[in-house]
């Protein structure tokens, strides 16, 4: 049994509205909870940043799903490490939209992680992800 984490930033093919987020939600949160599976899935822009933490083999095995859905691409893997603890072991998936912020939050958050300008981008550090899960109130230890 080896608890891990995993992190990954993809670029949606579509303008992502609470309705495309709603029908991922749908499917991921029933999957996962028969997998034991748990993290978040923020949306910003056309990007997507999610973290899947679980079981290594089946975070894996996810990914590989994931990684094949037409709805996003360039797929890029920040990291897949092993962890202690969960810290979003309260979700099966939780869906995050960076606009539902308040102007203020979302100002520092962009000052602090992103960069781009109006298309701005997520960090690339997956320790930053984390950070600014953090900042937004999001992360719960379990
Ligand atoms: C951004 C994004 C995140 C997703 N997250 C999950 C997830 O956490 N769990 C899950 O089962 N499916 C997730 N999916 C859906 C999978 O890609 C896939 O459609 C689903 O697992 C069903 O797989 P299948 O069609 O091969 O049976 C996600 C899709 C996208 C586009």
């Amino acid at each position: 049994m080896s608890l891990a984490r995993l992190i990954y930033l993809s670029d949606s093919n579509e303008v992502i509205t609470w309705k495309l987020v709603k029908d991922i939600l749908s499917v991921a949160q029933e999957n996962n909870k028969l997998q034991n599976i748990t993290g978040i899935l923020l949306s910003q822009g056309l990007h997507f940043l999610q973290v899947l933490e679980g079981e290594e083999l089946d975070i894996q095995e996810l990914y590989t799903h994931i990684k094949n859905d037409r709805r996003h691409g360039n797929l890029q893997l920040l990291s897949c490490e092993s962890i202690d603890q969960r810290q979003f072991g309260e979700w099966s998936m939780k869906g995050v939209e960076f606009i539902d912020f308040d102007k203020d939050k979302q100002k520092k958050i962009l000052d602090k992680y992103c960069q781009g300008g109006e298309d701005f981008y997520l960090p690339e550090d997956p320790q930053q992800c984390i950070q600014l899960i953090n900042d937004f109130g999001l992360t719960r230890s379990t």
